[in-house]
C-alpha cells in the first residue's frame, strides 16, 4: 500500500497530560498497519539527548538555550524525522518548534525574530520552498493553575517544571500566538476534561482527517 509520511507534533505546557495520548495514537496507527516513529524534543537522537540533559538541567542565557535546542532539532531532523518521513512512516513527535516559541520566546521572553531565523536555518529545505513543519500540531491546552495542581508532588521537577505559574502563563500565551499564526496546522484540545474525554477529542481529530478509521 502506498503511504506518504505523516509528521505530527504534540504540544502543551508541562502537566497538560499529552504522553498517554501520544502512546495511544501510536498504537492506533500501528493497528492500521502503519509504521510509527515515536520521538521527542528536546532529544530524539543520541546527540540531541545529550543536549536535552544540558537544556533541562543547566542554567544558561536564553540565546545559548535556543541554539542548543535548535542544534538538537537539526540533528533530529536530519537523522530521524526526514528519513522516517521518506520511508512513509508516521512520525509522532512529543514537542517541536512551537515549544521553542512558547518556552524560550514566551516563557523566557527571548527575541522572536531570532527564533524565526533559527527556524528558517534548521527547518529550511534545499529547494528553498516551505519549511519542514508538522502537518498537524495537537495542542493540549490547559490553564497554568490546573497544570500546577496536577504537577504538584509529581517527579522531581526539571528546570522548566520548577518555574512559577506566571512563567507558564507566558508559555500558554506563546502557544496561543503560534496557533494564531498557523491556525490550519493546529488542533486545540481542551485538556481540562477527563482523560477519556480528551482521548475522544484527540481521536476525533485523526478520524476527521481520514488518518484513523
Ligand atoms: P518534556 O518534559 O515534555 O519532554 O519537555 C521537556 C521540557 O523542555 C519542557 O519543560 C518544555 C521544554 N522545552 C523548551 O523549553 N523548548 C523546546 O523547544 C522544547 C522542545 C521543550
Amino acid at each position: 500500500m502506498a503511504t506518504t509520511g505523516l509528521f505530527i507534533s504534540f504540544e502543551g505546557i508541562d502537566g497538560a497530560g499529552k504522553s498517554t495520548h501520544i502512546d495511544a495514537l501510536a498504537e492506533a496507527f500501528r493497528m492500521t498497519g502503519r509504521t510509527v516513529t515515536l520521538t521527542r524534543e528536546p532529544g530524539g537522537t543520541p546527540l540531541a539527548e545529550k543536549l536535552r540533559a544540558m537544556v533541562l538541567n543547566d542554567a544558561m542565557d536564553p540565546l545559548t538555550e535556543s541554539l542548543l535546542i535548535f542544534a538538537g532539532r537539526r540533528d533530529h531532523l536530519v537523522n530521524i524525522i526526514t528519513p522516517a518521513l521518506a520511508r512513509g512512516e508516521v512520525v509522532l513527535c512529543d514537542r517541536f518548534t512551537d515549544a521553542t516559541f512558547a518556552y524560550q520566546g514566551g516563557g523566557r521572553g527571548f527575541d522572536l525574530p531570532t527564533l524565526q531565523t533559527l527556524e528558517q536555518w534548521v527547518q529550511g529545505t534545499e529547494s528553498g520552498a516551505a519549511l519542514i513543519q508538522p502537518e498537524l500540531t495537537v495542542w493540549f491546552d490547559l490553564s497554568p493553575e490546573e497544570a500546577a495542581r496536577r504537577l504538584a508532588g509529581a517527579r522531581l521537577p526539571d528546570k522548566f517544571e520548577a518555574q512559577p505559574v506566571e512563567f507558564f502563563r507566558r508559555v500558554a500565551q506563546g502557544y496561543a500566538d503560534r496557533q494564531k499564526s498557523a491556525p490550519r496546522r493546529f488542533a486545540r484540545i481542551d485538556a481540562s476534561q477527563s482523560r477519556e474525554a480528551v482521548w475522544a477529542d484527540v481521536r476525533h481529530v485523526f478520524v476527521a482527517k481520514g488518518w484513523l478509521p
